[in-house]
């Protein structure tokens, strides 16, 4: 028999707004619950979602549980996401936030717009920060979408970044910028060295 608590966790998180894999579940069930659910369990946990008619799988990744109706859909947008990759932070952000748009009737092309623009923001909240978790707070208020994204400051590496190839000594590529200030009208990171601290935020015109 699956595990009680697996199940009602599962469906929090689904409601929740997040969707994904299997192992996404895994992790994230990990992070929030502290529940050490394995991969097969999960699994039969989510299918068991499924003849409950609560998910369904997507339509075009076979591997990915979905909310079956938006109806079911209460998602939060102030929430902390593991500092880690291997625990899909990137996926948890970005699926509730695609739930939030849909629920709030944001047009498709703006949603994948803004996943790619928040997915650039939080690929930099994972890879410069401490590894501790990653604040996000975002809301729509009269048509504008903001977003706020916090994470602690790992040691700069300036000569490490240098021999890969990042910086030549004083210019960095910059493409996740280059691609976020496309997309979005206003974008700022705030880099608090004393605080150990980078604030993130962004505002965008989504209806
Ligand atoms: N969340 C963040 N925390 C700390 N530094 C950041 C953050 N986001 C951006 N930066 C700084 O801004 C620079 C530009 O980011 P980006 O254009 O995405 O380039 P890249 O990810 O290749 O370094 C980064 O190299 C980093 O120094
Ligand atoms: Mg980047």
């Amino acid at each position: 028999m699956t595990n009680p608590a697996v199940i009602s966790a599962l469906r929090e998180l689904v409601q929740s707004g997040c969707w994904g894999n299997h192992r996404d579940f895994v992790s994230w069930l990990r992070f929030e619950y502290n529940l050490d659910s394995s991969e097969s369990e999960t699994l039969e946990a989510l299918n068991q979602l499924v003849s409950d008619g609560l998910l369904e799988k997507h339509v075009s990744i076979s591997e990915e549980f979905v909310l079956s109706s938006l109806k079911n859909a209460k998602p939060i947008t102030r929430y902390r996401v593991s500092g880690f990759l291997q625990d899909s932070p990137i996926q948890m952000v970005r699926s509730r936030l695609e739930t939030y748009f849909r629920l709030n009737s944001v047009r498709e092309e703006m949603i994948v717009d803004m996943s790619i623009a928040t997915t650039e923001a939080m690929e930099n909240a994972v890879k410069y920060n401490d590894h501790n978790p990653i604040e996000i707070n975002y809301s729509i208020e009269n048509g504008d979408f903001r977003i706020e994204i916090r994470n602690g400051l790992r040691e700069v590496q300036i000569e490490r970044d240098i021999e890969m190839g990042k910086y030549n000594s004083s210019l960095t590529l910059m493409r996740g910028m280059m691609v976020m200030s496309k997309l979005f009208d206003d974008l700022d990171i705030d880099i608090k060295d004393s605080e150990n601290l980078a604030v993130f935020t962004a505002r965008k015109k989504v209806s």
